[in-house]
């Protein structure tokens, strides 16, 4: 069989990373980076450190605004899906590389297995929100990472084509969490200076549209960190940094520690040594619900409501004295309870897969 899959942004190659190489063990995969992310820190370094194979093609298409990045990636997938002729479209999560592919691999007829299906926010200002529900109603296959991923595609009338198979993300916490110690940690921060991490330490991350594009907002998450009673480690997303350097400078903020983006390895060891999280990432979300830390996410929606339980993830607005009050809330952590699949979702995708081999729809 062969598989053309889809990756354009960090999380999709954290997916990818342990797909590929099951998806390897016994079919042809062409690997296509969109180029969404594209600074070594965001993109390299994951292919790298994860082993995940030199993507086949690079459109080298990122930036510009949501109609623009979508359009140029479909033009460029169309024509490699049209040169390619893959058996199946294999597409991670959210982001704009993942709805353009679904869209161009669809009037290809070229069947689209969507792994991370059924995920819903129900705020249509989320543009990701966008991504899943289209990428959704146009695949062939919806693998759900959750039990809640299903019902929402039960209510959608996509039952017939949605299963539930786990979380990849967890299944690459699994693989790679022992990797690295945090002795062997070492920051860069956004002045270059390379710096330890200290003992205690919070974490934060920051890169919603939500957040960043409204200054009041990403302001009061600040002044909620400030207010800390450790250092707060923040791995600054691109989009995020002259603003981020800016309002660091103009308030004298000293327990904020503005970081580089941090390599996958480092990130998880971080999440699993931190006091506590404060994020609005899907990913992190669920990376501190897998190490048992106690989460603040940063939104006014659920991502992932299977971790909203027993006080171990809450929302709050981006306001200070919100966010400081509900990190001193406590959690109860039951080991026992893991919503996120076995760890062996990989398997379960390819074998997804395999059971229909023989669904092509391609006008070769
Ligand atoms: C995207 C996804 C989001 C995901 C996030 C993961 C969409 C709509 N959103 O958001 O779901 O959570 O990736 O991190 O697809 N930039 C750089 N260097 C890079 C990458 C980005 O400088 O390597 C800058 C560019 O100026 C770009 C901006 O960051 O315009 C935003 O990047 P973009 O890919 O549009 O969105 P993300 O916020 O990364
Ligand atoms: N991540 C990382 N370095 C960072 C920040 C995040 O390696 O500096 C990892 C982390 O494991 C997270 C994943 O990237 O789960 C996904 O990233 P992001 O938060 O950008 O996307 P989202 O999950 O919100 O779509």
């Amino acid at each position: 069989m062969k598989v053309v899959t889809v990756v354009g942004a960090r999380p999709q190659f954290i997916k990818a990373a342990v797909v590929s190489r099951q998806l390897r063990k016994s079919h042809s995969e062409i690997l296509i980076h969109t180029g969404q992310h594209y600074d070594y820190n965001m993109s390299g370094q994951f292919f790298e450190e994860l082993d995940i194979p030199k993507p086949d093609y690079n459109l080298g298409i990122s930036g510009g605004t949501h109609a623009q990045m979508t359009g140029k990636m479909m033009i460029g997938l169309e024509e490699l899906l049209i040169k390619e002729r893959p058996d199946w479209v294999l597409l991670f999560g959210d982001t704009n590389s993942t709805l353009s592919a679904a869209l161009s691999a669809v009037k290809l007829h070229i069947p689209i297995c969507h792994v991370e299906a059924g995920t819903r926010t129900h705020s249509m200002t989320n543009p990701e929100e966008i991504n899943r529900i289209c990428t959704d109603h146009i695949s062939t296959l919806l693998l759900a990472s959750t039990q809640s991923g299903m019902d929402e595609m039960h209510k959608e009338g996509l039952k017939g084509r949605a299963f539930l198979v786990g979380d990849p993300m967890y299944d690459a916490f699994t693989q790679y969490s022992m990797k690295k110690d945090i002795s062997e940690v070492e920051l860069t921060t956004l002045e270059q200076k390379r710096i330890k991490v200290p003992e205690s330490y919070y974490y934060l991350t920051c890169h919603r549209e939500e957040n960043t594009s409204v200054e009041d907002n990403l302001l009061e998450i600040f002044k909620a960190m400030e207010g800390l009673d450790a250092k707060v480690i923040y791995p600054v997303h691109p989009r995020n940094k002259q603003r981020a350097l800016a309002l660091k400078e103009r308030e004298k903020f000293q327990n904020l520690v503005l970081t580089e983006p941090v390599g996958y390895l480092d990130s998880i060891c971080l999440v699993k040594h931190a006091k506590k999280i404060v994020t609005d990432s899907g990913g992190l979300q669920r990376e501190a619900f897998f190490a048992g830390k106690k989460c603040v996410t940063v939104l006014d929606f659920v991502v992932w409501p299977e971790t909203m339980v027993a006080g171990r993830n809450t929302l709050s607005a981006p306001k200070k004295e919100e966010i400081m009050k509900k990190l001193s809330e406590p959690q109860v952590v039951d080991r026992s309870y893991q919503p996120f699949g076995d760890g062996y979702s990989a398997q379960k995708i390819v074998k997804q897969i395999e059971e229909r081999r023989y669904i092509n729809l391609i006008r070769k």
